[in-house]
C-alpha cells in the first residue's frame, strides 16, 4: 500500500521543529521528509538516515526535485513579507508536482484585518485555496513560546506591547499537535478547514501573576510601547517589512481595532481529542527554562 509522503518545512525553527517531533511519535505509517535552505543541514541530517532535500524558499528552482512524490506538506514561512513570493511560486510547485494537500499556519486574523503581515498571510491562505489543491489553514494566536523567544522572560521580567491588553495565547505543542493530525489523517477529514488555536486569554499583568505562582519568583510584565518594539526587533534583525506590521499589530490591538485577539477560540480538542495546553500547564512544562530568566 502507498505510504503517504509528507514534507514538513521550517523544521529547524520553533514550530517546524515540534510538528517533526510529534510527526516522528505519530502512528501509522508515513514516509516523512523534511528540507532546509542549507545544504550542510541537509546532509547532516542525510547522514542519521533522514529522508532530507534542499528547499529554498527564495529559490524555486529547489521546489521541484523536493516536492517529487510529495503527498502532504506542511507549509510554514519565517518572519518576512517574502512569504508573499515564496508560497505563491511553492504553490505552484505543488501543483505541478501532484501534492495533494497543504496544511498551511497563518494567524488569528479577522476577515477584514488591517494589519499587513495579518493581510499576508490571508493573501497566501486565498492562493492556497485558489490553487485546487486540499487546504487546512491553521490559525494560531499569540505563541507562548515568545516567553522564551525574543521577547523572553529576563532577570524576572518579560515586554509586553499593547498596554496591558489581553492576547490570546497557545503553546506551540498544541499548534503541532494539531497540524499532525490534519497531516496524518490527511484531506479527507480535513480538507477545507479552518482550525482556530487560541487557548487562553490573558492580559501581560494576568502572564505575570500566573508566572510568579508557578515558578514561586517575582514575575512582571514590562509594559512597553510599539516603537520600544520596533527598536527592538531592528536589534534583532528581524526583516523590516514584517516588523513594521508587527508594530502596526500591537498599535491596533491596544486603539481596539484589533481586540479580537483577546479571544478564546479552542480547536485543539476537537482536532486531537485532548484538551489544551493552559497557560499555567504550559508554564509548568517550561519550568527549568524559564527560571532560566529570573
Ligand atoms: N510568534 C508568534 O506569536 C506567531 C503567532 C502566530 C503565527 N506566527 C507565524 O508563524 C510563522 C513563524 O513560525 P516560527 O516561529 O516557527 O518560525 P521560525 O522559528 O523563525 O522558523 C522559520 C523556519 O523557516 C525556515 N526558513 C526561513 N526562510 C527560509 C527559506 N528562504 N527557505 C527555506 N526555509 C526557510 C527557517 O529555516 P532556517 O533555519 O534556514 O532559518 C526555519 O526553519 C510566521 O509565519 C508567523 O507569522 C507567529
Amino acid at each position: 500500500m502507498h505510504k503517504p509522503v509528507i514534507l514538513v518545512l521550517g523544521t529547524t525553527g520553533q514550530t517546524g521543529s515540534k510538528v517533526l517531533a510529534h510527526l516522528d511519535e505519530a502512528p501509522g505509517d508515513y514516509a516523512i521528509r523534511i528540507c532546509s535552505r542549507r545544504q550542510q543541514q541537509v546532509d547532516e541530517w542525510t547522514s542519521r538516515g533522514r529522508d532530507a532535500v534542499r528547499l529554498d524558499l527564495d529559490d524555486p528552482a529547489t521546489f521541484g526535485p523536493a516536492l517529487n512524490s510529495v503527498d502532504r506538506m506542511f507549509v510554514i514561512s519565517g518572519y518576512t513579507v517574502d512569504m508573499l513570493f515564496q508560497i505563491k511560486t511553492l504553490v505552484d510547485a505543488a501543483i505541478k508536482c501532484g501534492v495533494s494537500h497543504i496544511v498551511h499556519q497563518g494567524v488569528f486574523a479577522n476577515w477584514d484585518t488591517t494589519d499587513p503581515h495579518f493581510i499576508w498571510h490571508q493573501l497566501v491562505e486565498s492562493y492556497i485555496k485558489a490553487s485546487g489543491i486540499a487546504w487546512t489553514h491553521l490559525h494560531p494566536n499569540y505563541f507562548m513560546e515568545n516567553l522564551l523567544g525574543l521577547t523572553a522572560l529576563q532577570k524576572g521580567s518579560f515586554p509586553m506591547f499593547v498596554n496591558n491588553k489581553a492576547v490570546g495565547w497557545i503553546a506551540l505543542d498544541d499548534v503541532a499537535a494539531v497540524a499532525v493530525r490534519v497531516l496524518c489523517e490527511g484531506p479527507q477529514k480535513h480538507s477545507g478547514k479552518d482550525y482556530w488555536l487560541s487557548t487562553d486569554s490573558l492580559t501581560g499583568d494576568q502572564a505575570a501573576e500566573l508566572l510568579t505562582d508557578v515558578l514561586g519568583q517575582t514575575v512582571v510584565c514590562d509594559h512597553k510601547t510599539p516603537d520600544e518594539l520596533a527598536t527592538l526587533m531592528q536589534g534583532a534583525g528581524v526583516e523590516p517589512n514584517y516588523a513594521a506590521g508587527v508594530v502596526d499589530f500591537m498599535r491596533q490591538v491596544i486603539d481596539g481595532r484589533m481586540a479580537y485577539v483577546a479571544t478564546i477560540r479552542d480547536d485543539v480538542p476537537y482536532v486531537t481529542g485532548r484538551p489544551s495546553i493552559s497557560f499555567r500547564e504550559w508554564c509548568q512544562q517550561k519550568r527549568e527554562a524559564l527560571l532560566q530568566g529570573i
